[in-house]
């Protein structure tokens, strides 16, 4: 296959009522540009060319994999497509154009239009969907032979043309010396005063050439997202087409619709995901765990057989036969190693907890190292944080500290020593040690009495 995508993102997308351009919101945590360049990709399109133009300097910085041409003046897609002519002209025998706010197009219709058009030695194929409610797409007129005659928006349809309710999806295949060809034969003669790349399929015609309409198996795969409505309705799309995927592949779900998984995330078999559970970026998630809920993993790895109850993790790593929550918080650079545990209303943050090392309950660990068999009492934190500088603390193998302890880093609590409950530890500890840094106790005897 040798095809090139070129991919529109240069409107402003006014309908959507925002400050950020339209391709750079966020579906699943992945921007709608994005899913389009990430499908171009996985049908094995080598080139991808992005036009770009309204606040291009938010959209570059998500195309870091595809070549981008600039399109200062929004004139029309036609135009738009004109953008790529010296970027794709004599670089590929076909062009898939589609449209930067469609996110739901799949690699497999892309690469059908690809052999589609290459197969007959079309002119031209395009997409098309039979959409119950027609409004605002560009309509399919198709004469006595089946082939597409032209395409007509809806802005400069006769009633006859509106009501057909077989529609443009917005996404082609064109033979690329016809599309460049064409190109300069469309005017702006029609209600918008915009060059519509719709108009080169009638030239196509005129120059008599194949023009092919292939109707969409799956009519939800052409929703661009023009409002917030839409995003939300192609957000819904998108969920239940991921979480079929993993469902198919043998997780378990208990309630799908309330369960968001990312595009990107890996999941093995038998992981049970319980209701309100949000999995983005790039996170994996091992054979057997139990996840939610209410938990929210965002470029979180997890290993084999761990419980992930109400937990929220950034940029963590758990490791097998971990537990966390209900209430945990793991912040970037946390390490769980194997059997260790995150409880109740425990913060962690940039630190490491040994193998089968335990912080059950209502504490704060940052900046730590911790080696293997501790076990931290309720209510203790490490205070890494002096105003200015963040500092480390070392809790070294077997250690045993007791509740409502202060660590007031940086400090190292050496191996197997026991920290008395109420201490403030300000000192180095040395192995084996007991180490008591509270006030003693002091009695006042019968001093209430009769008051
Ligand atoms: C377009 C089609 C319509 C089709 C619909 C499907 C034309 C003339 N019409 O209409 O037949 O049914 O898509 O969704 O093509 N863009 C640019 N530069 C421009 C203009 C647009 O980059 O100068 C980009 C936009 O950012 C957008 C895409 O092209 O991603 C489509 O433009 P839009 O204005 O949304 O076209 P529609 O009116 O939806
Ligand atoms: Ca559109």
């Amino acid at each position: 296959m040798n095809a090139a995508a070129i991919i529109l993102a240069a409107g402003a997308g006014t309908r959507m009522k925002s400050r950020k351009p339209k391709v750079a919101h966020e579906i699943l945590g992945k921007p709608l540009v994005r899913w389009v360049v990430d499908a171009a990709h996985a049908a094995g399109l080598e080139r991808v060319v992005a036009v770009v133009g309204h606040c291009r300097d938010q959209v570059e910085p998500l195309l870091v994999d595809a070549e981008t041409v600039v399109q200062e003046e929004q004139l029309g897609t036609a135009h738009a497509v004109n953008m790529t002519r010296d970027a794709v002209l004599g670089k590929a025998d076909s062009v898939v154009v589609l449209t930067g706010d469609s996110p739901l197009v799949t690699p497999e219709t892309i690469a059908k239009l690809v052999s589609l058009r290459e197969g007959r030695g079309a002119g031209v194929v395009v997409l098309t969907m039979i959409a119950d409610d027609p409004t605002g797409y560009g309509r399919i007129v198709r004469d006595q032979d089946g082939q597409v005659a032209a395409i007509v928006e809806q802005k400069d349809c006769t009633p006859e043309q509106a009501a057909i309710t077989e529609c443009n999806s917005g996404f082609y295949c064109f033979d690329t010396e016809l599309l460049f060809d064409a190109l300069g034969e469309v005017s702006t003669d029609n209600a918008q005063g915009e060059y519509y790349l719709t108009d080169v399929l009638a030239i196509a015609r005129s120059k008599g050439r194949e023009v092919l309409g292939l109707v969409a198996e799956d009519g939800a795969e052409c929703l661009g997202v023009n409002s917030r409505r839409q995003l939300a309705e192609a957000t819904r799309l998108l969920q239940a087409r991921i979480n079929a995927r993993h469902m198919d592949a043998g997780v378990t779900l208990w309630d799908p619709a309330s369960t968001f998984i990312g595009p990107d995330v890996q999941i093995e078999q038998d992981v049970e995901i319980l209701p309100q559970s949000y999995l983005l970026g790039s996170t994996k998630v091992a054979t057997g765990c139990v996840i939610g809920p209410n938990s929210r993993l965002t470029d979180t790895c997890v290993g084999a057989n761990c419980v992930i109850d109400e937990t929220v993790a950034k940029e963590a790593v758990i490791d097998e036969d971990v537990e966390c929550g209900p209430r945990a918080y793991l912040r970037p650079a946390t390490h769980m190693c194997k059997g260790s545990k995150a409880g109740t209303h425990v913060e962690i943050k940039k630190s490491t907890i040994g193998e089968g090392s335990k912080v059950p309950h209502l504490s704060y660990i940052g900046d730590c190292t911790m080696g293997s068999g501790v076990n931290i009492g309720a209510g203790s934190i490490t205070c890494n944080y002096d105003g200015k500088a963040k500092w480390p603390t070392v809790i070294e193998d077997d250690v045993f500290v007791g509740s409502d302890t202060m660590m007031v880093a940086p400090v190292t609590l050496g191996r197997h020593c026991l920290v008395a409950a109420g201490s403030v530890v300000t000192k180095d500890a040395s192995p084996e040690s007991l180490v008591l840094g509270r006030a003693r106790q002091v009695e006042k005897e019968g001093w209430n009495e009769g008051k």
